[in-house]
């Protein structure tokens, strides 16, 4: 077993990575907790195959546990669902103190610890994150949130919500067997975004087990759990609540959104930061942050996982550039974007003229586009 410690102001708390975990989650939660009633908010898909072997090892460590069912879809992680689960947890006659366990993706992480973080003003929140997203991002940092629906039926993302940091995150890398291998890839690109950010060693091992990681080896991928997350800790454990550092880990975010805002592409999220990550080293080539071989050396990486580094179909870049600009992240009416510095590191810039910004957009488009 691994173990990371996050030392937050709010909440200092441990993550503890190891396989086959989840047999003895329930033993491990009542270090921190008195066996009492719990709920479990637990994916759908998650719970056939992992939520009965949670509850009977919470059970035999003597809690009370009640369960609430989530599908897991971006509409469904809203305010309704979370008075959903509001009404369950008063059923339940959870109290002050009882605790919750978020058993699934982000999605259910982020809705669960949006639930914990208001219900009788904050209660505790155990993550057990099961995509490779969740467990090397989602569940570490305490960002929680539900989407909004507008009167107009427009989703604004993570529009409502609130730092709520969790008492304890448990990691099960077999959990990730049954995850679908399109799912499990986005779980990467995050993985080599943290790498850009601050890991040139990760990029290597990246590189060096690629085979190992893609057979989903779980050593290989316990290792790659630990570095990935000990990345996103230290950022989050620097700058708790985004008021600088913590923006790195949007590298490649803005792109990714402009791209997922066309929905026609049906491209997952993960998917849409891999081509970003690419997009964002044409840009740091064209400042000279980085140089042609290390741009290279990232978009050959991505391959090599069998990730995308262009755009499935061409888009016209002005279409392109004009999604970028309703991101939420203008400073003040520029553009603020994170690019890579060499690998292993990155920086905020806010000055890339436009003409630099849609070469990037055209080197990531389908060869002979636009
Ligand atoms: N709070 C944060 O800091 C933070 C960071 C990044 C992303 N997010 C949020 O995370 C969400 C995306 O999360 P995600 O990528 O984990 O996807 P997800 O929660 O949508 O799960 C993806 C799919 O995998 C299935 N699944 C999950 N684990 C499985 C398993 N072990 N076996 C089989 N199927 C499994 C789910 O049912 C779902 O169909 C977004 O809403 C995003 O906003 C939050």
């Amino acid at each position: 077993m691994a173990t990371l410690r996050v030392n937050s102001p709010a909440n200092s708390y441990s993550i503890h990575i190891e396989c086959k975990m989840l047999l003895r989650a329930g033993a491990l939660i009542s270090q921190i907790a008195k066996p009492q009633r719990a709920m479990l908010a637990v994916d759908r898909n998650v719970y056939q195959t992992h939520g009965q072997i949670l509850i009977n090892s919470m059970r035999d460590a003597g809690f009370d546990i009640h369960t609430f069912e989530i599908e897991a879809a971006e509409t469904n992680k809203s305010l309704d669902t979370a008075r959903s689960l509001y009404a369950a947890m008063l059923d339940s006659k959870l109290e002050r103190g009882s605790i919750v366990l978020a058993l699934g993706g982000g999605i259910v992480g982020d809705l669960a610890g949006f639930v914990a973080a208001t219900f009788m003003r904050g209660v505790p929140l155990v993550h057990v994150p099961t995509t490779l997203l969740a467990m090397v991002d989602a569940s570490i940092g305490g960002k929680t949130a539900v989407n909004f629906t507008k009167p107009d039926g427009g989703l604004v993302k993570n529009l409502v919500g609130a730092f709520w940091q969790p008492a304890h995150v448990l990691i099960d890398p077999a959990t990730l067997l049954t995850l679908n291998d399109r799912q499990y890839r986005c779980g990467l690109a995050e993985c080599v975004k943290h790498a850009m950010i601050a890991d040139a060693g990760l990029l290597e091992f990246l590189s060096e087990n690629r085979r190992a990681i893609l057979a989903k080896d779980l050593g290989v991928v316990q290792t790659l759990i630990e570095r990935s997350a000990a990345i996103k800790v230290a950022i989050v454990e620097r700058d708790e609540h985004e008021q600088g550092e913590r923006a790195l880990l949007n590298l490649g975010h803005t792109f990714a959104h402009a791209i997922e805002s066309f929905a026609d592409l049906d491209i997952h999220h993960g998917e849409a930061v891999s081509i970003g990550l690419v997009a964002a080293s044409h840009i740091s080539v064209a400042r000279g942050l980085m140089n042609n071989i290390q741009r290279d050396s990232v978009i050959n990486l991505l391959i090599a996982l069998d990730l995308p580094t262009r755009l499935p179909r061409a888009v016209p870049i002005a279409a392109l550039l004009q999604a970028m600009r309703h991101d939420k992240k203008i400073a003040s009416g520029r553009l603020r974007l994170i690019l890579p510095v060499g690998l292993g590191s990155a920086r905020i810039v806010d000055d890339v003229p436009n003409e630099i910004i849609e070469q990037a957009w055209q080197s990531v488009s389908p060869p002979h586009a636009n």
